[in-house]
């Protein structure tokens, strides 16, 4: 059975003021479509059918205006749940419990684009008896991500935007776990910046020695920052061009 799919959309996109000042960040365009759509059509050609998407902010109706029920990617349904502030990545993720049912989850940013399909590592993560996937790429900026060290075929620790990263491989925003996720963001308390970080819930799945790692293939973004928003639309133009043919198909 193919895991279920979490889309983490909260949160309040400070760093791309005034963009978001008058709409959630996730609502903005990446080249010819919101940004929302991309981790949406990266789940549902991953196979994944069931869908959760953890929305906030002032303008959480507009999602439901904008994806309804999600027929444009095939979906018969599509779920919504909404976190009020802007407490971590992993407070989100906990809005996902009910939705989750015990169930392994695939969890993607809203803010994430991939060029390739994520297929091959989520049906892996599927046979994987228990615990939990990363999926990292080499980037020329660590120190804006979580940085992963990787010894002996093992990831060994990963740190949130290190001043010295020990690598250059970023912890991508696509995260598999099994149903303890949510018994080990429980206790978590609060980092220095006020949330609750997804990095703490990886370092545990670490320490419990049942987390594996693929390194991502294809391009992979964030749009968190006006470099990276204009880098992400210039990479989805790049991948329509590709073909010769120009269509909003991506
Ligand atoms: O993009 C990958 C990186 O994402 C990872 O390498 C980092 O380890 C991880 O902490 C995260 O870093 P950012 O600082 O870039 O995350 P940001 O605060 O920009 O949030 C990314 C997405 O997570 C955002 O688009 C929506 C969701 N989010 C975030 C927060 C803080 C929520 O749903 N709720 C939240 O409270």
């Amino acid at each position: 059975m193919a895991p279920r799919g979490v889309i983490l959309a909260g949160g309040l996109g400070k760093r791309l003021e005034p963009l978001t000042r008058i709409t959630n960040k996730h609502l903005l365009p990446v080249y010819c479509k919101p940004m929302i759509y991309y981790p949406i059509q990266t789940l549902v050609d991953a196979g994944i059918r069931d869908i959760l998407i953890v929305t906030g902010g002032n303008n959480a109706g507009d999602f439901l205006r904008l994806l309804g029920n999600g027929a444009e990617f095939g979906l018969k349904h599509i779920n919504y749940t909404y976190q009020r502030g802007e407490g971590g990545i992993a407070e989100a993720l906990d809005l996902a419990k009910h939705f989750a049912q015990g169930e392994k989850i695939v969890v993607i940013l809203g803010d994430n684009l991939v060029g390739k399909s994520i297929k091959k590592y989520v049906d892996e993560f599927t046979r994987q008896p228990c615990g939990a996937k990363i999926l990292l790429k080499k980037v020329r900026d660590p120190q804006r991500f979580g940085v992963a060290e990787v010894k002996g075929g093992r990831v060994i620790n990963i740190a949130e935007k290190p001043k010295r990263p020990k690598s250059d491989l970023a912890v991508t925003g696509i995260y598999m776990y099994d149903h303890k996720v949510f018994e080990i963001i429980k206790p978590l308390k609060p980092s220095r910046r006020g949330e609750l970080e997804i990095t703490d819930v990886n370092n545990e799945y670490i320490k419990r020695g049942e987390m594996t790692f693929d390194i991502l293939d294809g391009w992979w973004t964030d749009c968190g920052t006006f470099d990276s928003l204009l880098r992400a639309g210039k990479l989805v133009e790049g991948a329509l061009c590709k073909g010769g043919k120009k269509t909003c198909e991506y």
